[in-house]
């Protein structure tokens, strides 16, 4: 015979879990924000109405050397110096080079890379002159 103390045993891990399930899918349900060494790029996003594109530059330097992208594809050292839009991503220049649904998804994946938050500026997130021009700014994480 089981004991109620058992079941209550049950009882609780499965609440645990079901709290814990939870909890991932609000996480997985939430914007995704620019975290620290993104580029943020919004030369033309916020005026066409899409919000502004995150680049996780750290993501993409693990996986490809520096040359390919700013040799080979011509991507300027420069957050925001390179005038990217949606006809030559899908002419398969800039970003669209591997977002092709061949070296990467494609771009009818339109909220991976438009994913920041309206109206944040072209900017490498959280860099050392944004800390130094806003000194006093809570640091948000
Ligand atoms: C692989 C990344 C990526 C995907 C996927 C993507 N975009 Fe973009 N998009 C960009 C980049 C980078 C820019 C330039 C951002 C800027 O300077 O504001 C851009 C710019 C734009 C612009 C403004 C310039 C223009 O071409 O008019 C619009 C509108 C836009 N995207 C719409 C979309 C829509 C709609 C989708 C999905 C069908 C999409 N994008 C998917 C990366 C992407
Ligand atoms: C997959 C493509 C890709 C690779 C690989 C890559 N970059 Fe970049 N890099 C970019 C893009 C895109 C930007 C932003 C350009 C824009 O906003 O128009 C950028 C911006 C930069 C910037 C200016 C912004 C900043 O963070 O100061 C520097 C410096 C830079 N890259 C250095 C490097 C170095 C060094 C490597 C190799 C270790 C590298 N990148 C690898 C795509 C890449
Ligand atoms: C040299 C190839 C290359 C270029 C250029 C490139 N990407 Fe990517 N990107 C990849 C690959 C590969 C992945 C991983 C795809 C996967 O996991 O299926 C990726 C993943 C991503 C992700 C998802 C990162 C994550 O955490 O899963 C975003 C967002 C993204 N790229 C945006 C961009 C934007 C915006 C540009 C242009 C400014 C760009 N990429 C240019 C190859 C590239």
């Amino acid at each position: 015979m089981y004991s109620r103390h058992r079941f209550r045993g049950l009882r609780r891990s499965l609440a645990a879990a079901i709290v814990m399930l939870a909890s991932i899918a609000f996480w997985l349900s939430q914007p995704a924000y620019a975290e620290y060494g993104d580029v943020v790029i919004n030369n033309y996003s916020d005026a066409a109405g899409m919000r502004p594109v995150v680049f996780p530059h750290w993501f993409h330097r693990m996986r490809f050397r520096c040359k390919v992208c700013h040799a080979d594809l011509g991507f300027q050292f420069k957050a925001g110096g390179n005038q990217i839009n949606m006809l030559k991503i899908i002419d398969g220049q800039f970003c669209g080079a591997c977002h092709n649904g061949d070296v990467a998804w494609s771009v009818e994946n339109c909220n991976l890379c438009h994913s920041a938050k309206p109206g944040t500026p072209t900017q490498v997130h959280e860099s050392t002159i944004q800390k130094l021009a806003a000194p006093t700014e809570p640091a948000r994480k």
